[in-house]
């Protein structure tokens, strides 16, 4: 069973002069079984943020529906539709979105803190996802003595903390150098194998593109084409994935062929 289903995704953003909607989706589906690593990339403007947000509840559609572990979360409201973030979905941003005065073992506990988890469990959960991620010798550090990828792999920690059904990244390396992007990548990957994490990807790189299993591409708001990894190593994946973008067109800002 998929633990999440997006069906017929549309949304319209208004113009605030009156001026032409855009429509950002346009009649997306999707579906991610429980242990898929799946990535969505598209060119610069294709809806990958629109679509994160949807699924992440912080944003609505304007038709269509979602459902995560067999929840609607549209039908959710107030401290219900809280409890349900918390406890079913984990977000891992751009730009790390840490809270700068509590240390990385501070930040990794907080939203067990927050859901009432008996602080010996919680204590015994920061050690496994840091050891997971191999942040455990920075657990007491403040987060502006870390690096980026530190900042970022604490984030994840955070994220996969509570279990979430489902782990929800976009755009995760953008902030970082390459080193830092593959450690942070490999962890995610880590994450998936090892522990079985359900993780959704959104990124106009190929090379974060390459650690998934599944890659999805969108183009004006709708399914294009779809890759799967298969037996490839991650280079040829890389390449296959390279090809399909060029297929896809569109602007892609960034030279991440240099980096594979
Ligand atoms: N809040 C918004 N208001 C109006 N238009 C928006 C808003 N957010 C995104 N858009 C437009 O919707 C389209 C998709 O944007 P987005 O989802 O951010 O794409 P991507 O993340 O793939 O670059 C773009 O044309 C963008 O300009
Ligand atoms: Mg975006």
């Amino acid at each position: 069973m998929p633990v999440l289903t997006a069906r017929a995704l549309t949304k319209i953003y208004g113009s605030p002069k009156g001026g032409a909607a855009t429509h950002a989706l346009n009649g997306l589906s999707l579906e991610v079984d429980a242990g898929e690593f799946v990535g969505v990339m598209g060119p610069s403007g294709s809806g990958k943020t629109t679509l994160l947000n949807i699924l992440a509840t912080i944003d609505a559609p304007t038709s269509g529906s979602v459902e995560i572990n067999g929840i609607s979360p549209m039908k959710l409201h107030g401290s219900e539709l809280a409890r349900f973030r918390r406890r079913q979905l984990g977000f891992v941003f751009q730009d790390f979105n840490l809270l700068n005065t509590l240390s990385v073992r501070e930040n990794i506990a907080l939203p067990l803190a927050l859901d009432n988890v008996p602080p010996r469990e919680i204590h015994y959960r920061v050690l496994e996802v840091a050891g997971r991620l191999g942040i455990t010798s920075i657990l007491d550090k403040r987060t502006y003595e870390i690096s980026g990828g530190e900042q970022q792999r604490t984030a994840i920690g955070r994220a996969i903390a509570p279990r979430p059904a489902i782990l929800l990244a976009d755009e995760p390396t953008g902030n970082l150098d390459s080193k830092s992007s593959y450690h942070v990548m490999q962890a995610f990957k880590d994450l998936n194998e090892k522990d079985g994490a359900t993780i959704l990807v959104v990124t106009h790189d190929p090379f974060v593109a390459s650690f998934c299993q599944r890659v999805i591409f969108i183009r004006d708001g709708k399914l294009f084409s779809e890759l799967w990894r298969g037996a490839d190593g991650r280079q040829a994946f890389f390449q296959r994935v390279l090809d399909s973008l060029s297929l896809l067109g569109g602007e892609f800002s960034d030279v991440a062929s240099a980096r594979s």
